[in-house]
């Protein structure tokens, strides 16, 4: 039997008695791929970003883990809703319009002393003021720079647009913006370089991609790592108190740890381990988080149609974002139908074997979109579910 064949039978004997669609998290990969997160950031601590969990009982379950510390949140109701239910250190990593949030924020000491907003902008410090509604509590501030690669002077650009804020200069004049401003704290900076860890560099039977990909992100790394120190010089320069610079994502752990301006690393996606995160030379991780789909008709030989399963993770459309079909190995989607909104024809051997009621295993393209599909997780060990937790969803609540 092969690893992923006795995975299928471990999956399936633990679900036995629950009918699909359901979803699963594997404890025992779940907290390999949170020990390896931690080993590749070498001693700085990881903040688990919450989007790609989507699930409070996992989140308080990688906090209570050494090397882990602190959230990243986001959306402004989800850090309020963190922070109220008892998270202390929720860093919101994308600036927010919400100003009854806000409002709520600046009136309550034990929100406002939990959560820090992102900046990149005065017009988001003049928001926050005018959402505040008297609301006296300091703001703790963290101000985002861009981190794109920028090649033949200016005209080619490799990275998110995020922050327009990219020189030593322009980030100290927002943190000096900041700092005269009554009612608000400068407390952290953060740079995300999504085009070096969100972008996998060893795409299967992609060679040459891989290849272009590897030679930008290296030139990426080298460029960004003396901007971010001279960024961090400069803003502690004014704000000599910032506690934390924040960087990296799941792909770059080890790089951007290793860099001595940064204090601390973010990860989320390398806990589940989605199906995006298969292609990295930094890590390899194993797959912790499937959902299955009810066989539920055989349209002939080579076929049988499940319930469900059209769920495309975000980002530029592209075959890259649909889930997969995992166990039993070697099912693909019939390409005129892909997986459907109610039902997905599956092809191949395999679906011989498959009977009305059979579970077909899926992973999902990216790491938390998955809970908005599914109000709980089964957390599984070896061949049994130990734990029902509820996802977002489950509990009601649905941030973006
Ligand atoms: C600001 C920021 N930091 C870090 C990450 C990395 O998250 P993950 O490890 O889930 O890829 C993201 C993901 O988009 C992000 O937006």
């Amino acid at each position: 039997m092969t690893p992923r064949a006795a995975d299928r039978a471990r999956y399936d004997r633990a679900t036995a008695a629950l009918d699909a669609p359901l979803a699963l998290v594997d404890l025992e990969a779940f907290d390999a791929n949170a020990d390896d997160l931690v080993r590749r950031a070498a001693g700085k601590p990881v903040r688990v970003a919450s989007k790609s969990v989507r699930c409070r009982a996992l989140l308080e379950r990688v906090l209570g883990r050494e090397g882990f510390a602190g959230v990243m949140s986001f959306t402004l109701a989800e850090s309020l809703w963190l922070a109220r239910a008892g998270f202390e250190d929720v860093l919101l990593a994308y600036p927010s319009a919400d100003r009854a949030g806000f409002a709520e924020l600046a009136r309550d000491p034990k929100l406002a002393a939990a959560v820090t907003v992102m900046v990149d902008d005065v017009a988001q410090l003049d928001l926050i003021d005018a959402a505040r509604a008297g609301g006296a509590e300091a703001v703790r501030v963290c101000l985002e720079m861009d981190t794109a690669l920028s090649l033949l002077g200016g005209r080619v650009r490799v990275g998110a647009r995020r922050s327009p804020l990219r020189s030593p200069a322009q980030l100290a004049e927002l943190a000096r913006s900041v700092v005269r401003r009554p009612g608000f704290r400068l407390v952290g900076l953060m740079a995300y370089e999504g085009h070096v860890a969100g972008v996998g560099d060893a795409v299967a039977g992609r060679p040459l991609r891989s290849r272009a990909v590897r030679a930008m992100q290296a030139a990426a790394r080298r460029e960004l790592a003396g901007r971010r120190a001279a960024v961090v010089g400069a803003v502690r320069a004014v704000a000599p108190e910032l506690e934390f610079v924040n960087g990296g994502g799941t792909g770059s752990v080890q790089h951007t740890a290793a860099e001595a301006a940064v204090t601390e690393v973010a990860a989320g996606s390398g806990l589940f381990v989605p199906r995006l995160f298969d292609d990295y030379t930094s890590f390899t991780g194993r797959p912790a988080a499937l959902f299955a789909q009810p066989v539920v008709r055989r349209p002939g030989v080579g076929v049988v149609t499940v319930l469900g399963g059209g769920y495309p993770a975000s980002g530029a459309a592209g075959r890259d974002r649909l889930p997969v079909p995992y166990l039993p190995e070697g099912l693909r989607y019939d390409p005129r139908e892909g997986p459907g909104e109610v039902q997905t024809p599956l092809l191949g051997s395999p679906a011989d074997d498959l009977r009305i009621g059979d579970k077909v295993w899926f992973r999902h393209a990216k790491a938390g979109e998955l809970c908005e599909r599914f109000e709980s997780l089964c957390l599984v060990v070896g061949d049994r579910v130990v734990d029902t937790l509820p996802t977002y969803r489950g509990e009601g609540r649905t941030f973006l």
